[in-house]
């Protein structure tokens, strides 16, 4: 299960990233994103837009929380929102994209309006680069993809990866992926290995992942009570948007065959998922151990809540494109059991930084989870080695640094 480390491709560009006569120098960006709800893109994209404010704008395709962290950053929003494209789905028929065409032609000129006034196309999801890539013949600046995603037909319906095919050899500039796995199947998509785009790993502020809290158990308590969590249970976290692809359902059925753990699930149905949601009640219900489960909702202070656990799950079913949330335990100094598909194995090395066990395997996530509580120093040795390759591999200064050179590669 152990995968080769694979190091990012990108290097890192000479020039300090918030080094203000940098920033003067670098071109203009609009940058794109489909959502205004905080998930994982969107919190990449929060620090890199942040820091280009002077010289770039955020255009959303809807409204929400993301708009109000950008603003708070002196980051200039435009929302231009059409339900017809935003109610399009991974998993959608053509049909459902023919239906939609008249808004998408509509969203896509009123982009390449905006893009216009900037040296470079910023596209951060899916549906930010099939419209302001098709509206390339109108704006004609370099278009950059920031690909957070497996391109598989596990994760996207035939319609839009026929699109993104499409898309990527004909109007896409440069790509960069979040991971490996995300670069691989975008080659496997468009069938030639030369597409294969270079990888710039999230980076995470591990600074703010510092604070030494519940180090000490009396320390620990106070978080918690802080929190609303029990004190003095075993506590796992899950953490994460409630979706059936994110396998909290998983974490659940591993409880029942764990009577000493509790399960806190961290984060909410942001996409539409509410019937996860309720299912997964229900399911804590049927299998007895509801007062066992914790649903924490969203939540701001993911530091704090992580150093709350003994231990941080990831249960993600179907291949994880990178995962922050692995990356955020690790920096927190907690122990780590993930699922060993996708970017994850990039991250995670078997028994030396964390614990991999095979996705969809309530069993073995059972048995990992028993594993670690049973053996605290095994537990604390894969969390010190998790600090110390967090630190090395996935810092904000590094992923700052390679995205504003390949931005400004973009744009010459
Ligand atoms: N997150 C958060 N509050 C929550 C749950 C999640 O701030 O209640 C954040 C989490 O810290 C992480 C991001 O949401 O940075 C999720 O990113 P990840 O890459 O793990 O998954 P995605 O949702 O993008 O698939
Ligand atoms: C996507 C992926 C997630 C990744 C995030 C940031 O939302 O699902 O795995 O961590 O983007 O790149």
């Amino acid at each position: 299960m152990n995968a080769p480390r694979l190091a990012p491709s990108l290097p890192l560009a000479p020039a300090d990233p918030r080094d203000n006569t940098a920033v003067a120098r670098a071109p203009t960006v609009l940058f794109v994103d489909q959502s205004g709800q905080l998930g994982g893109a969107e919190f990449t994209l929060l620090p890199l837009a942040g820091l280009c404010a002077p010289r770039s704008e955020v255009v959303l395709l809807s409204d929400g929380p993301f708009r109000t962290r950008l603003e708070a950053l002196g980051v200039r929003v435009r929302v231009i929102g059409d339900v017809r494209v935003s109610r399009i789905r991974r998993q959608s028929l053509p049909f459902g994209w023919l239906r939609a065409l008249p808004a998408i032609v509509r969203q896509a000129c009123a982009l390449a309006r905006e893009a216009k006034r900037f040296d470079v196309l910023f596209l951060n999801t899916q549906k930010a680069l099939v419209l302001g890539a098709l509206g390339k013949p109108l704006h004609r600046r370099p278009v950059i993809w920031h690909l957070h995603d497996i391109m598989s037909p596990e994760h996207f319906g035939t319609a839009q990866r026929v699109v993104v095919k499409w898309l990527v050899r004909h109007a896409v500039d440069h790509v960069v992926a979040n991971s490996h796995a995300s670069a691989q199947s975008l080659a496997a998509l468009t069938g030639r290995a030369s597409d294969t785009p270079p990888v710039v790993y999230n980076g995470i502020d591990t600074h703010a992942f510092d604070t030494p809290v519940a180090e000490h158990p009396d320390d620990v308590a106070a978080l918690r009570r802080r929190l609303g969590l029990p004190e003095h249970a075993w506590l796992a976290g899950l953490f994460g948007r409630l979706a059936p692809w994110k396998g909290q359902h998983i974490a659940i059925d591993a409880l029942a065959r764990l009577p000493d753990v509790q399960l806190v699930l961290v984060g909410a149905a942001l996409f539409g998922e509410d019937a996860y949601a309720q299912q997964l009640r229900e399911q804590a219900r049927r299998l007895g151990v509801a007062d066992r489960v914790h649903f924490a909702g969203f939540r701001d202070d993911m530091p704090a809540w992580m150093k709350a656990m003994d231990v941080v799950l990831h249960t993600s079913t179907d291949a994880e494109p990178f995962g922050r949330v692995i990356v955020e335990g690790m920096a927190a100094g907690r122990p780590v059991i993930a699922t060993a598909a996708g970017g994850v194995t990039e991250i995670v090395r078997h028994r030396q930084n964390g614990w991999l066990v095979e996705p969809g395997d309530d069993v073995a996530l059972a048995d990992a989870i028993r594993t670690l509580h049973a053996s605290p120093e095994l537990a604390q040795r894969l969390a010190r080695q998790a600090l110390v390759d967090v630190r090395r591999d996935f810092s904000l200064d590094g992923f700052l640094r390679r995205m504003t050179q390949a931005i400004a590669d973009t744009a010459k």
